[in-house]
This record gives C-alpha cells, structure tokens and sequence, in this order.
C-alpha cells in the first residue's frame, strides 16, 4: 500500500469506528511497531537521499493526520459514552412518585389513648397491671371466695398448677378476666389519696359472639381519699363520658352487684333521645377490698368503675361485631 491508499483506508475504518476499542484497535494497526505507516518508514533506508526526504515528509504528513482523525474520533466517541451514561441516569423530577404504605393505629388504640387522655386531665395517673394474675389478686383480695356463686361472674383461663414441678406450695395462676386485681395492686404499694386508671387486656373463656371475645380490653378505675362518696363517682363519669362523646349525653345509676363494691351500680348512658345503653360496672370500694390491700376502711373511702373499652370504640364507630377488632382483617383495619 502507498502512503495515500492507508490514508483512505484508515479514514474509512476510522469514520466506522464505533467503540474505543475499534479505535484502539485501528491505531495498533496503522501506527503501531511493524504497521503500515511505520511499516513505510523502515523501508525510507533503502531510498534515495532526494526520495527519502521527500516520502519521509508525506509520511510524516499522513501519521500527523491519522493520528489527528483518531484523536478527533475517540473525543466524539467519549463524548457519545458520556451523553448515554447522563441518559441512563437521568431522573425524572416530574414523575409521580411511588406511594408509601404507612401503617397506622388500631381502632382500640385511638380509643385508649382518647380516653386516658381525659382521666388524665382529671387528675388520674395511668397504672398497668400484669395479664398473668394469681387466684389472690384476680379473686380473694376482691372478696370473690373460692366456693361463692360470685366466681361463676368470669369464666376463667387457669393455667396448668405447676405444683407436680416444685414442692414450694404453688398459686393458682390464670389469665386476668378483669382489671380490677390492679386496685389490690396498687393499693399495696401506695398509700391514698389516690387516683387511678388502668387500661389493660382481659381474657374470658367463653363462646364467642358479636358481643362477646375470649380478649377484650378494659379500663379500671379508682379514686381513693378521707371523703369520696357516689357523687364524686357520679360527676367524674358523667363529664368523662360527655367529654368522649362529644354530644350532651345523660346518665343514670341502676343498683346492681359486684363482690367488691358496695353499694354496687350499673351506669347506663344516654344520648339525646337515644335508647339507654349500659355502659359499666361501678361502686363505692367494699371493707373487704381495703383490708385485702393493707388499709384501714375505717380511715379510707372510694369509689371504683369497670369499662369496656371495645364497648366504647364500638360505640364511636359504630360496629357491631367485637370479633373484627382481633380479626387483622386489613379490609376492616384501613378504615381507620
Ligand atoms: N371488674 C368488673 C367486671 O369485669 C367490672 C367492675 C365493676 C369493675 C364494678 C369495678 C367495679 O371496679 O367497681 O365485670
């Protein structure tokens, strides 16, 4: 080949490069050792002084610009590979973004929370009790004996004794199946005045309907002082409940029993013309209860309340079912 026909051919295969790689390899070819133009210049040796000089200078010539074609060919491919690259890492600022799946509170949460938060406001402090009793705290201090009919009010979950594993004389243990061992609890540790709420989870082994669960929750309440009488009771719910139904509501006492009030009273609520719905279990602290505890019912008087707290997210949902509380049904949960 002369010196003009590699000039056409390299420009050729230069123009069709397509990658640095080619280029690379088209430089190795044309102007590497032993290549065609080096190839050229190795023969200028055996020429001529006049010719030497001259085809050494035309060789010279085509090396400058082959060189000069592949340096100008390798900056537009650089330049090509950094557009694509700017290209594969393009955001788009204006694409809608993905949505994120943020989970939320449970019903029965959002009513605990509301309701500790008005008790709260009346001075009450939040106290929490164990959900696996003794037969002592869940009963006796409550003055529920063992033999009394009074017992046959919560279905209980025993545990298994475990008196066979150890020769210590063993308590019986079940799941709590209300809040109200909590009182005896307390009471222990902290002498009145006092005032207490206890959220907490309960268990009953019972069939379960639209009304009724194994599990549920409830909130205890106690207030304990020289001079705290069914009035003090009566104000204290009444402005709670007007307070969590945010609509004027009415209340009335209904006599009724429980081993560890005395007198005993149902509370059943109103709201405006609505029919009367029964709402918990309440009264004034029985003797017995005070002495379970370690205090003088002579120096002590209180008063103290069960509720369900199901019973009244129910009521502010509207749902009629307890069951889908505890169903992690996601159809019922996102609706809050
Ligand atoms: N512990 C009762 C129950 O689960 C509810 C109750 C009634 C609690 C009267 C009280 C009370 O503190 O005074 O059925």
């Amino acid at each position: 080949m002369n010196l003009k026909e590699i000039k056409i051919k390299a420009k050729n295969e230069i123009v069709k490069a397509r990658s640095l790689k080619e280029l690379n390899e088209i430089y190795k070819k044309y102007l590497g050792k032993k290549r065609e133009i080096t190839r050229i210049f190795s023969s200028l040796k055996k020429l001529s002084e006049g010719e030497r000089k001259k085809l050494g200078k035309e060789a010279n010539l085509v090396k400058r610009e082959v060189e000069e074609m592949i340096k100008e060919k390798s900056k537009q491919l650089q330049e090509k590979l950094r557009k694509q690259k700017i290209e594969k890492e393009k955001i788009d600022v204006t694409r809608p973004g993905k949505k994120l799946e943020v989970g939320h509170l449970h019903p029965l949460t959002h009513v605990q929370r509301e309701v500790l938060e008005i008790f709260q406001s009346m001075g009450f402090s939040v106290v929490l009790g164990p959900e696996l009793e003794t037969e002592w705290y869940n009963f006796d201090a409550l003055n529920i004996p063992k033999d009394h009919p009074a017992r046959d009010m919560w279905d209980t979950f025993w545990l298994q004794p475990e008196s066979q594993m150890s020769n210590v004389k063993s308590q019986k243990f079940l799941l709590r199946t209300h809040t109200s061992p909590v009182q005896i609890r307390y009471m222990e540790k902290h002498n009145p005045p006092l005032r207490i709420v206890v959220p907490g989870r309960c268990f009953r082994h019972e069939a379960t309907d639209a009304s009724h669960e194994i599990q549920f929750y409830q909130l205890e309440g106690l207030m304990v002082d020289e001079n705290v009488s069914a009035a003090n009771f009566r104000a204290v719910i009444e402005e709670f409940l007007r307070r969590f139904f945010k609509t004027p509501i009415e209340i009335r006492l209904r006599p009724s029993y429980f081993p560890f009030t005395e007198p005993s009273f149902e509370v059943d609520v109103r709201r405006e013309k609505e029919k009367w719905i029964e709402m918990m279990g309440a009264g004034m602290v029985h003797p017995k209860v005070f002495e379970a505890a370690g205090l003088n019912p002579k120096e002590w008087q209180g008063f103290a309340f069960g509720v369900g707290l199901d019973r009244l997210a129910m009521l502010r949902y509207k749902i009629n079912d307890i069951r889908l509380f505890y169903s992690g049904d996601l159809r019922f949960l996102n609706q809050f």
